[in-house]
Order: structure tokens, then sequence, then C-alpha cells
């Protein structure tokens, strides 16, 4: 039986499951909406050193913390130990409560700049990074560490990647994350669970969090058991599905799946990422971006294929408004289930935008 609880450093979470970073998409609305179905710990979206430390709208917008939204870790990307350290005691001032630093990220203008996941072919840098921006830190806050398995499947990749993993943890990062795809393997295949329990085995006093494929509640459980990491870091799963994370406590604590996401409850999540999105980048932009993640929740609604024909076809901020007024209404759900049932009590939102404060 997995433990149900999670360290990083000082923070400790009554569920092993995480909000991983996801560039596009970890933004403060998801973290928000993830936040109000259980989701115990987030991660920004990945963010440039060179553009935390140089003054500006964008650097003001990557320092400003608000007060409901922590735990939050910010992310960084970068390539010289000097900039990786200076953002990160930016980050820290700002009130991020982990710095975590990133060395997996597979695309290919990122590694053409030695950065991401390049930082895996070259120990010496990497573990000069990680030195540097632990000094940064203070100890005022945890770091911690993305990987991937390797550069790609060949000896010396995997070589490279046991040094990194154990210099980091010498250079006392709080947690590492594996992703068990390789960088060369980007997206292309499964993410290679039976690494994650090699690396647990060699690693057994270590925070490992485990990540890849984690789609659905019984995935976290089924890597939690398999391979003995102490934590999920779940991504593309949590992407119009934030019940992932009150899915995932239940089943940890009794064993069974809940049901599915009710209409209610879709439409609260729906409602509440969609304001989020249009009160923090307005509502042309806002909207926009809430489409992407509307044809994700589209998934799990009862009319999933008409939803998701609407969302397509969504090209103004009117048009999306026509998708949720038509799709995600009362009206809909009273002509289609009856009276909705608003459920009240602790974890629950109460009425969509509940969270939307501050
Ligand atoms: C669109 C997208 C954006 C991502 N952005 C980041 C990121 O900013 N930082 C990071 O460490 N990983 C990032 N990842 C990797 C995910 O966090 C995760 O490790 C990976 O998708 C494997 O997990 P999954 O198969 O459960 O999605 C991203 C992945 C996707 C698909």
């Amino acid at each position: 039986m997995p433990s149900r609880s999670l360290h990083i450093g000082s923070l400790a979470f009554d569920v092993p499951a995480i909000q991983g970073a996801l560039s596009g998409f970890s933004d403060l609305p998801m973290r928000r909406v993830a936040r109000a179905f259980g989701c115990v710990y987030a991660m920004n979206e990945v963010v440039l050193d060179e553009l935390v430390v140089l003054p500006g709208k964008l650097q003001q917008e990557i320092l400003h913390v608000k007060d409901d939204d922590h735990p939050v870790a910010g992310q960084l990307l970068g390539s010289t130990p000097e900039t990786f350290a200076a953002a990160a005691a930016l980050l820290v001032g700002a009130g991020y409560d982990v710095v975590d630093v990133n060395m997996g990220c597979p695309v290919k203008k990122v590694l053409g700049r030695s950065r991401g996941g390049f930082l895996l072919s070259e120990p010496s840098t990497a573990l000069e990074i990680v030195a540097r921006v632990r000094d940064a830190v203070r100890a005022e806050v945890p770091v911690t560490v993305k990987m991937r398995r390797g550069v790609d499947d060949g000896p010396l990749a995997e070589e490279m990647f046991w040094e990194i993993l154990e210099g980091v943890f010498a250079r006392g990062v709080a947690a590492v994350c594996v992703h068990g795809r390789t960088v060369a393997q980007r997206y292309i295949g499964p993410s290679k669970r039976s690494f994650l329990t090699e690396v647990k085995k060699r690693f057994p006093e270590r925070v490992i969090l485990g990540s890849g494929d984690l789609f659905v509640a019984a995935d976290v459980k089924a890597l939690l058991h398999e391979t003995g990491v102490d934590g999920a870091w779940i991504a593309r799963g949590a992407i119009g599905a934030p019940w992932i994370f009150s899915e995932v406590r239940h089943l940890l604590e009794t064993g069974s799946l809940p049901p599915p996401p009710s209409f209610d409850e879709q439409r609260r999540a729906v409602w509440l990422h969609y304001r989020e999105c249009t009160a923090l980048y307005g509502r042309e932009l806002g909207s926009r971006l809430f489409r992407k993640v509307a044809i994700k929740y589209a998934e799990a609604h009862p009319a999933a294929d008409d939803v998701l024909h609407a969302c397509y076809e969504a090209r103004l901020p009117r048009d999306v408004d026509v998708v949720l007024s038509r799709f995600y209404d009362e009206s809909f759900a009273e002509e289609h289930f009856g009276p909705v049932v608003r459920k009240i009590g602790p974890g629950n939102l109460v009425a969509a935008g509940a969270c939307a404060s501050g």
C-alpha cells in the first residue's frame, strides 16, 4: 500500500499527487481550479531564467504570486548557473514555495540553446546549476529537479542520468521528479515505469516523484504501487479534468473509484476556469486560452461530440460564451438531468467563481 502523504523539504501533503508543470496550461487559472478540486500543491509553467531576471512587464507577472496560490513551485529553464541562481533568488523573494530546475524539456529550440533536457548530457553543468540555485535560495525553500530518464536509450545517457541524480541529492535537492521517457523519445511510445522502480530501488531514502502517462486516478495508484515512488506528478491527466485530484484522494483512501464527475461538477469547473481566464487575461485572450481547455473539458460532457464540435467552431469570445451558455447552463442540466443539486460542504465549491478572488 503506498504512503498517503508526501514530503518535499518542509512541505507536507496529505495526498501524494501534485499538479505538475505544463507549459501553456498550468497558469493561475488552472492551478486555482485544480486547488478547488483538492490539489494540494501546484507548479507554474516553466519560465526562462533570463526572463525572470529581465526587468519589465513579464518579470512582474512571473513574480506576482497571489495570496491564494500556495503552495506553488516556480520552475526554471536555462543553461548558465549564474542566471539560474539569480532567477531562483527572485522567485523565492516573490513568494514561490519551491524552486524546480527543468532538466527535461525535449523541445528542439530549447535543446539547441543547451537548456532543458540538454542538461542531461552535461552532468557538470547540471550539477553546477543545482549547487548555485541551492546557494541562492539559502535553504529558504526546497529545491527540486525534473528529469527525463536520459537523453536517449544509450548506455552513456543512462550513466549520466545516475551521475546527475546522485549529484543533485548530494547537493541538497529535496525531491526529484523522473519522467519515464527519454528526451529523444519526446512523447512517442509509453513512459517506462520499470525505470522508475529502479530509481526508487537505488534511492530508497530520497523523495522521488514519478511522471508519465498518468491520465486517470487508477494510473496514479498503479504508479505508486508498482514503482514505490513517493508521489505522482500529474500533467496531461489534469487538463480539463481537475477532479482527478479528488479522485486520487478518494481512491487511495477508500480503495475504490468515486463516480465520474457529475454534470454539476463539470459546470462548476468549466465556469470557474473561464472566469479565471477572462479575469486574468481579459476577454479576448482569456476566451482564446480557455477554448483550448474547453476542448478537454468537453470529453466528460454527456453531449461530448456536440460540445467538441461547438468548441472547434468557436472563433470569437462571444462564440465561447455561446458554447458555455448552451452546454454548461443550468437549463441544459435541468433539461437532461432534472433540477441541479448543489453539494455544499468542505472542499466543495458552492458557486462557480468562488475562488476567483485575489
Ligand atoms: C503541453 C505540455 C507542456 C509541458 N510543460 C512542461 C513544463 O513546463 N515543465 C515540465 O517540467 N514538464 C512539462 N511537460 C511535461 C509534463 O509535465 C509531464 O512530465 C509529461 O507530460 C509526462 O506526463 P503525462 O504523460 O502524464 O502527461 C509538459 C508536457 C506537455 C504535454
